[in-house]
Formats: C-alpha cells, structure tokens, sequence
C-alpha cells in the first residue's frame, strides 16, 4: 500500500510510522516478524545503496515475499509499503514506480529551493498516475548514509513550507531539526559528557522549528530521517568484541517519542539495526571462534534485530495495535 491512509491515521492518532532499510532476508525476516507480532503498519525502505547491493529484482520480490510471509505469520491485514529511500534523480523514482513501489522519496535537497520544487514536481506528476506517493526533502541533514554524505545540516525554513508542499504537490516532507544519518550522529564538540559514565550527550532536536512547521502546514504529514538512537548496549558490545566505535551517539529515545506525538509520521531507521546486527554477529564469532556456519551468526543477529524493532515500535513509536 502507498503511504496516504498510513499517515492520515498516524497524524491523527498521535503515533509514527517506522520506516526501516533492508538489505539482506535477515532484516526483512526480522522487520516482518516484528511487525507481525505487534501489528503495526510498517514501509519497508530501500535505498539506492540496497538497491546496488542486493539487485533491485531481488529487493522486489523479497517485498512481495514479505506480505506472504507476515500472513504466515498469522497478521491477517499486513499494511507494508514498499518505498524508495533517497531517491536522487526523476529516473531512479521512475524506474521505482515501473516496479511496483508504493512509494518514494525525491531528495533534491541539495539543490537550490527552485530546482528542488521542480524536480520533486516531476516525480509527483508521474508518480501520482499510478497511486504511488512521493515524500520530498527541505534542509539539509548532516551525516553520512550509503551515497548520501553532508558535512553540514541546516535546519528546514518554515517560512518556505506551505510554498514548496503546494508548488511541488509532494504527499509528505522530510524535515531537518537536528537529526542526521550514521551511528556519529553529533560531533564530541556539540555534546556535553556525562561525568558519571563518561558518555557524549548530545544537544536536543529544534522543536520549536518542528512547532512552527507544523502551524505553517496543519496535518501534513512530517518524516524524520536519521532517527536512530545508536543504543549504548550495541557499542558497548562491539567494542569489547574487537570492534572500534568510539564516541557513536545517536538521538535520544525520549525525542524521538515526543517527536512522534506531534506531526511526524514516519520515523526512518536504519543505523540501529546494523549495530544491533554487528553486535550479534561480533559477538557470537568472539565466543565461538571455530564457527563458520553462517547461520549460526546470522541467527542470533536476526533474533536481536526482532527484539530492536518491537522495542522501537512500542516504546518509541506507538505504532503498535494500529494494522490489526
Ligand atoms: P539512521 O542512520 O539514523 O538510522 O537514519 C536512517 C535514515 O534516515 C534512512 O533514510
């Protein structure tokens, strides 16, 4: 399903959408089942970096794979939303819509504000023919993600909102109030320490722009990229299993939870789920280091990433109970 009736209900009921990225079966397995045990509606996100990795014909049929399987699972009404995560040109999103997505993102928000508007206009005039729905992106967030990289955020301008919804038609808006993508998320210089544990605490999202966004633009639908919160427990064990991530921080749950009261619908996230599945995996081979069945590592970090997702969905999101 495309996302329209997803966020009219999430808008309203005061819950978010996750948005989760999947490269391999494990993740897929693991988002499916995670939903499926909580029904909760779920867009299964693919970017342009999955698409490379794991053949976009593959990627299309594991979606499909997918819908079945959460029936297995005995999830009568699954709502899933294939969707294109960045999409960076009009013929990436194309050639997304020709495949059966019921979804998409346009990103030119790297471009100037004109160009932005016309380019995600174009993807709104073709993706709309087929009931596909297109999110687009106003500000810039920092980080790094697949392709994606920016040195800088800048926080979207409400004051541009309600002119670039109307001109380019886009059904949802991908916002910057301080999120950004990656597992080092702040820089140490814009976090205090916390002296009792030695952690980075980073600065809190701008809330007051998502206030003034949300008077500009009442009821549309809101999307926060890079909302992962980096769990300290992931890192933890990473580092003491051979790894090297010193100082990864992400965005509080708190925000995020509060965030997702407000106008924004659809939280996307991927970060956690990597560390989650690096975790597991690190883990398991520094305890076990004759084991070279990959199932016996891909296993454990499956099981780890069910227990991420429902934690996400019912203590961060509140999407849970809402795709019975
Ligand atoms: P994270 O890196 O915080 O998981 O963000 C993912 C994202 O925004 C995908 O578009």
């Amino acid at each position: 399903m495309n996302t329209r009736e997803m966020f009219a209900k999430a808008v309203d009921g005061g819950y978010a959408i996750p948005a989760f990225n999947f490269n391999n079966m494990e993740q897929l397995q693991a988002i499916i089942k995670a939903c499926a045990e909580t029904k909760s509606p779920v867009i299964l996100q693919v970017s342009s970096g999955a698409r490379k990795y794991a053949n976009q014909t593959l990627l299309r049929y594991m979606a499909e794979g997918a819908v079945a399987y959460a029936k297995e699972l005995g999830w009568e009404h699954p709502q899933i939303c294939l969707h294109l995560d960045h999409g960076d040109t009009f013929e990436l999103c194309k050639s997304c819509v020709d495949f059966g997505f019921s979804s998409v993102m346009i990103d030119g928000s790297s471009l100037p504000y004109e160009e932005n508007i016309a380019l995600t206009k174009k993807v709104v005039e073709y993706a709309h023919q087929f009931d596909v729905t297109v999110e687009a992106e106003l500000g810039v967030l920092a980080g790094v993600e697949d392709d994606v990289v920016a040195e800088e955020s800048h926080y979207t301008k409400p004051e541009e909102v309600i002119d670039f919804a109307t001109r380019s038609g886009c059904d949802s808006l991908a916002i910057s109030i301080g999120t950004s993508h990656g597992a080092y998320k702040f820089k140490p210089e814009q976090c205090t320490r916390d002296p009792q544990t030695g952690r980075l605490v980073p600065p809190p999202l701008a809330f007051d722009v998502l206030a003034e966004i949300e008077k500009k633009l009442p009821g549309f639908p809101i999307v926060l990229h890079g909302s992962s919160s980096v769990p300290q427990e992931y890192v933890d064990i990473i580092n003491a299993n051979g790894g090297n991530m010193p100082d990864a921080v992400g965005v509080p749950e708190d925000q995020l939870r509060k965030a997702a009261k407000s106008a924004v619908c659809k939280i996307n996230i991927d970060s956690d789920s990597r560390l989650a599945f690096t975790a597991a995996v690190r883990k398991v081979l520094a305890e076990k280091p004759g084991e070279f069945d990959p199932r016996k590592y891909c296993g454990p970090a499956r099981d780890e990433m069910v227990k991420l997702y429902k934690h996400k969905i019912i203590e961060v999101l509140g999407s849970d109970g809402k795709a019975e």
